[in-house]
């Protein structure tokens, strides 16, 4: 008996720390990592979010779509901020990100400023996690506790948009395998969709619905008329002018779900937006998320939380930039 004591007490220990191991990897992140390092960090995110969103509305849009990019390619590394250099074209520069994705001087100032009170400490993964809560926020969405502690990795490549990204074009099926594949719920997809309650959209994105849907030569009869022949209007037929941009939606503040109730009426702007109605399952939870908003914003906080801990690197992986577009030497 008392011989097996010791390789009990191991055994326990074992399991113990496989436990505790196995919650590290959980959550690895920490609300609070910067408390003794550099106290002002979120304060100061804020402050330059803030500033931003009041000089341009459409900020808010872009910080919660940058981090939704970074975080689905390569984890949420800041690889979306690195710039392209000579012998390779980064995630910015894909046809995903350019011209659409926009708000990396928000994260540049923030850096600069941070750089000069506790330099070489905060990550830029770590900023455009706090930059999108707070851009959350100011939108009318609900504030949530940003867990930090993010590395930045070292390598942004364009070729890695396809497979990891959702194009506007996707079905049900192909955008909850493709949410599967980072850990998400079906439901979890559909709620994560409703970030399409802010911003807006370039023509292509969208154009084949109007003119050309499936290669019919004919519009998406799934699309209300009047909507369609409004979008017709703001895009003609052919044109791809960069600077022609089109609302999302028709109340653009995260504090109604608008999102969902522009679905229910056959406005939603992408194929990726529609096709939401189209299994019982994914059409309840439209339903569901128009007629209870303050639901739905607690499910989003909840979900951008966990979205922000795709595939981060942590300890002493990866680097903290100096400066968020280029890597250290
Ligand atoms: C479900 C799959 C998704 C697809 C297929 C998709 C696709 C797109 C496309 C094509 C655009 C317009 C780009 C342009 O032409 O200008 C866009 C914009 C946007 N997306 Fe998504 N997206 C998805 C999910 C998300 C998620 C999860 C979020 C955030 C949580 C998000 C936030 C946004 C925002 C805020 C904009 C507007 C950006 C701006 O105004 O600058 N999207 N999305
Ligand atoms: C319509 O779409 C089909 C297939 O997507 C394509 O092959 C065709 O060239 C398009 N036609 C026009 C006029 O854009």
């Amino acid at each position: 008996m008392i011989k097996m004591r010791p390789s009990k007490l191991s055994l326990v220990s074992v399991i113990l720390s496989v436990l505790l191991f196995s919650q590290c990897v959980l959550s690895q992140l920490q609300v609070g990592f910067y408390k003794d390092t550099c106290r002002l960090v979120e304060f100061i995110v804020k402050e330059e979010v803030v500033k931003a969103i009041i000089k341009d509305r459409g900020l808010a849009a872009a910080l919660m779509r940058m981090h939704f990019h970074d975080c689905f390619v390569r984890g949420c590394d800041a690889s979306i901020l690195l710039d392209s250099t000579p012998s390779s074209i980064a995630e910015k520069d894909s046809f995903a990100n350019n011209p659409s994705l926009r708000g990396y001087e928000v994260i540049d100032n923030a850096k600069a400023r941070l750089e000069v009170v506790c330099k070489g400490v905060v990550s830029c993964a770590d900023i455009v996690a706090f930059a999108a809560r707070d851009s959350i926020e100011m939108a009318g969405g609900l504030g949530y506790d940003v867990p930090a502690g993010r590395r930045d990795g070292r390598t942004s490549l364009a070729s890695e948009i396809i497979g990891n990204l959702p194009p506007p074009t996707f079905n049900v099926d192909q955008l909850t395998q493709m949410f599967a594949n980072k850990g998400f719920t079906q439901e979890e997809m559909v709620t994560l969709s409703g970030g399409h309650t802010l911003g807006r959209s370039h023509c292509s994105s969208f154009s084949d619905r109007l003119y050309n849907f499936s290669g019919t030569l004919k519009q998406d009869a799934s699309l209300d008329p009047t909507y369609a022949a409004k979008l017709k209007q703001q895009c003609p037929q052919g044109s791809m002018d960069p600077n022609v941009v089109v609302p999302m939606t028709s109340t653009p503040s995260i504090a109604d779900a608008g999102y969902y109730i522009d679905i229910l009426a056959n406005r939603g702007l992408f194929t990726s937006d529609h096709t939401l109605l189209t299994s019982p399952a994914t059409a309840n939870q439209v339903a569901e998320n128009a007629k209870n908003p303050i639901q739905w914003k607690a499910k989003f906080a909840a979900a951008m939380v966990k979205m922000g801990q795709l595939d981060v690197l942590t300890g002493s992986e990866g680097e903290i930039r100096a400066n968020c577009r280029v890597i250290k030497s």
